[in-house]
């Protein structure tokens, strides 16, 4: 099932050879640091499903284990038209989603570039904005105006508190948003208002976490769809966990819901060992985190998602020019210093680079970079940007183990989707011999596979939508009373 690329070739024998000896000590330093052996995989995976009862316990934990209020696994007979939208970290994504009853559905949508400055600009400069794509949307969908209010699903990626489906308090900002006014508020009626504005009849159904609307979306066309995934410019995971097994919320459900029946969990693990227990930290991740606005947030997600990859490596260049004195000697090093000047396509296109030479590495370091990268340089980034593609993949599949143990799933088909799985080179395959490491499965085993999901952020997000009116419809309760 894992979808793989086109092979590159291994680093042959003497790939090194014109790399200075004192380099290659440091390198092998490096290589110490990214590396994560089995051993230390499953380690971190037996705390993980720990970390994951304590998000469920009364006593709580670092990671938030949110009750979705998604209740109702989907049929694929849901039908209607839904609005969807997704606040992703560069753009805003409008879809329209006809489903059709049959497990299939159509879609259209558009695509609003979010401004870079709306990322930390006011509350009401961003649900404007949103407010604004979706007027624009609907009047090119439905020319003549339309005679009901159309119900919406909106995707919002951060971890809302959530005491019904239909509105979320954002707990913080992750993946470096940082707009004031926002945090500690439900999100709904910021959007109802701002919607209001501009006079389009809409009627925000359901709020929903990217996994969540994955995890649904992929059990909409695949009943082995077991969880949910993003390894995006974030990274996190959702599943459906058994109401009795949520003593956090034990005595607080509605009566209309048995302690059997089931529940979407969007487990925001990003936040795992916030407390630093067992995730083999660097110096380089300790300072990304030292400097981004929510220090002590996200641990996890810091080492592995989209949004720091780059910035990892980054970090490691300036340690080996500047700390070192090694590298880019006598260059002009001011833009490499920029934070966030890499973003996870730069590490992704190094590892990319086919040339024998690397010779995509060095246009990438003048243009961005303003940088002259010799050949051994080029190797050394190289060994780089895979140790730290590798890492990243590696410690991504222990959220996945960890829920597959906490459900005792055996079998599995784990929905996933963001750019760093569809995208970074090797990710896949290095995720599969991960989870091959954590179960000691040989390789024609693999009963857990990591498979392309559906869109979950408009068809998840219109399934829910459906799956919450059903609801309302037969007089079921949504959220706690
Ligand atoms: C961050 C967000 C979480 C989201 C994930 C993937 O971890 O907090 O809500 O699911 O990114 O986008």
């Amino acid at each position: 099932m894992v979808h793989l690329g086109p092979k590159r070739p291994q680093h042959r024998k003497g790939t090194f050879t014109d790399v200075p000896e004192q380099w290659m000590e440091q390198l092998h330093e490096i290589e110490n640091l990214l590396t994560v052996s089995a051993e230390t995989l499953r380690t971190i995976t037996t705390h993980f499903v720990s970390e994951l009862e304590k998000g469920l316990s009364k006593a709580g934990g670092n990671i938030p284990m949110i009750p979705a209020w998604v209740m109702d696994t989907p049929t694929g007979k849901e039908t209607g038209d839904y609005l969807a939208i997704d606040l992703g970290g560069t753009n805003l994504r409008v879809v329209l989603v006809r489903l059709a009853g049959d497990c299939t559905f159509d879609t259209t949508q558009s695509k609003f570039a979010l401004p870079e400055s709306f990322r930390t600009g006011s509350a009401d400069q961003l649900f404007d904005f949103i407010a604004d794509s979706l007027a624009k949307f609907v009047e090119e969908q439905y020319p003549e105006g339309c005679s009901e209010p159309l119900p919406l699903g909106f995707t919002f990626s951060y971890p809302c508190s959530q005491s019904k489906i239909n509105s979320g308090i954002l707990q913080r900002w992750t993946k470096g948003f940082d707009i004031d006014n926002v945090e500690g508020h439900d999100v709904v009626p910021m959007l109802q208002a701002s919607i209001k504005k501009v006079g389009v009849p809409i009627d925000v159904v359901a709020l929903i976490n990217d996994t969540t609307g994955t995890l649904v979306a992929s059990m909409y066309t695949d009943p082995e769809a077991k969880m949910g995934l993003i390894f995006g410019t974030g990274c996190n995971g959702a599943y459906y966990d058994v109401v009795g097994d949520i003593p956090k919320l034990e005595g607080k459900f509605p009566s209309d819901i048995p302690a059997t029946s089931l529940m979407a969990i969007n487990c925001e693990y990003g936040a795992f060992d916030n407390e630093h227990a067992v995730l083999p930290r660097t110096k380089y991740d300790v300072q990304i985190d030292a400097e981004s606005p929510r220090p002590g947030q996200q641990s996890f997600e810091k080492m592995i998602s989209g949004y720091y990859l780059g910035e990892v490596l980054r970090l490691v260049l300036l340690d080996l020019a500047e700390e070192k004195g090694l590298f880019f000697k006598g260059q002009d090093l001011s833009k490499l210093h920029k934070p966030f000047i890499m973003d996870t396509s730069f590490p992704a296109h190094i590892e990319d680079d086919p040339f024998e030479n690397l010779s995509d590495v060095q246009e990438l370091f003048d243009t961005v970079l303003g940088i002259q990268v010799t050949l051994p340089e080029r190797k050394v980034i190289r060994r780089l940007a895979e140790l730290i593609g590798e890492r990243s993949a590696r410690l991504s599949v222990c959220g996945i183990a960890a829920i597959c143990k906490k459900r005792n799933y055996k079998k599995a088909h784990c929905a996933a989707d963001g750019s760093v799985y569809n995208k970074y080179p090797q990710f896949k395959e290095r995720a599969a011999k991960a989870l091959r490491d954590i179960f000691e499965w040989t390789e024609d085993e693999d009963p857990v596979v990591i498979i392309p999901a559906e869109d979950g952020s408009g068809v998840g997000a219109a399934v829910i939508a459906a799956l919450t009116e059903k609801r309302l419809a037969n007089g079921l309760s949504v959220g706690l009373e």
